[in-house]
Parts: C-alpha cells; structure tokens; sequence
C-alpha cells in the first residue's frame, strides 16, 4: 500500500467511526399548515417586537431555501466527495429544507404573507455562486466554511428565539428551539468530518 492509499484508508476509517447525528422533529405535528397565532400574542407582545420579528423573518426565510441551489451546485462535484461528506449533506439539506418550510410558516402566521407571495419572491431571487466559489473548492474548505457559518446560525438564531420566538406561544419558541439545535448538529457534524482529515496533516 502506497503512503497515500494508506492515508486515505486511513480516513475511511475514521468517516466510518464519525458520528454524524440528526435532531429528529415533526413539523406538520408541531406547526401544521392550518395553524391559526393567537392575535393576544401580537397584541401582548413588548412594543416593535412584532415588527421586528416580521422583518426578520421576511430574510430568514429565503436564506434557508438557498439551501436548495447550494446543494445543487456541490452535486455538480459529487465525483470528487467522499460517501460520508455526501450523506452528511443530504442529511443537512433535509434539514434546512424543513427550515425553509418552518419559517414560510412562522412567517405567514406572524406576518400574514400568504405562500404563493413567498413563492413569487423565492422564485425571483437570484442565485449567485461566483462570490462563494472560493469556499466551495473541495470537501476540507467546505467543511471549514460550514462550521463557520453553523456556528454563526447557532448563534443568531440563539439570540432571536430569546428576542422573538419566545413572545409568540408554545409553538413558535419550539421552532426556534430546533432551529438553534438543527444548527448545532450542522457544526458538529462538520466538526466531525474534518476530524477525518487529521490523518492527512
Ligand atoms: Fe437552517
Ligand atoms: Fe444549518
């Protein structure tokens, strides 16, 4: 065995022993599409806080469906990632699709926007990849930058379940609550996988 296939059996060992993990949830049982706010939470809520929440939720809602055409452009390298990197990724664009749905819902009962609205202006964003090309040039970037980003969503969305999320009933500070742990496991699985990569420093 050559030194470099000894490195990369290596890894495969490691991908292998990688605890890749999903926090699992119900959508449709915890926020169903007919889910009706109570209007006292809009009324009893401090001063600015719905439109605030209203303004960001009308951003939190799309970045999450860019998830989709991120996905699509790393799929064009498949070739070039390994099995765990690519099962890992299924497993987050699973999650950041329930994301997207989670706040198209969050946001039409907060803000009243109906779907086909969000459907519209979704459909007229632009996509662009140009910008972010330099972070997506192999799986060992990727990963790096993904924790970044993870990390910086854990974060945020941390700070705006205690903002927001919370003044608006039981259901809405749950979304909250899985957002910030779908995002933990996002670093974490990421954090995992790079761990592989030790045996090639
Ligand atoms: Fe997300
Ligand atoms: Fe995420």
């Amino acid at each position: 065995m050559s030194a470099i296939q000894h490195t990369q059996h290596l890894r495969s060992l490691s991908i292998s022993a990688a605890r890749v993990k999903q926090n699992i949830w119900d959508l449709d049982a915890l926020l169903p599409l007919s889910y009706c706010l109570s209007p006292q939470y809009i009324e009893l809520a401090p001063r600015g806080i719905h439109s605030n929440f209203c303004h960001l939720l009308s951003r939190d809602v799309y970045s999450e469906g860019d998830s989709q055409p991120l996905y699509d452009y790393i799929m064009t390298r498949s070739d070039q990632m390994s099995p765990a990197f690519l099962a890992m990724l299924d497993l987050w664009l699973e999650d950041e699709l329930k994301h997207y749905e989670a706040l198209r819902r969050t946001y039409h009962c907060i803000a009243g926007v109906d779907f086909a609205e969000m459907d519209r202006q979704f459909a007229a964003r632009v996509h662009e990849i140009k910008p972010i090309e330099m972070v997506l040039v192999d799986e060992f970037t990727m990963l790096v930058t993904m924790m970044f980003d993870e990390i910086g969503s854990v974060y945020s969305y941390r700070r705006d379940l205690w903002e927001y999320y919370r003044h608006f009933g039981t259901a809405i500070q749950k979304i909250g609550h899985h957002l910030v742990k779908d995002e933990g496991m996002h670093f974490s699985n990421a954090a995992e996988l790079l761990l592989t990569f030790q045996v090639m420093f």
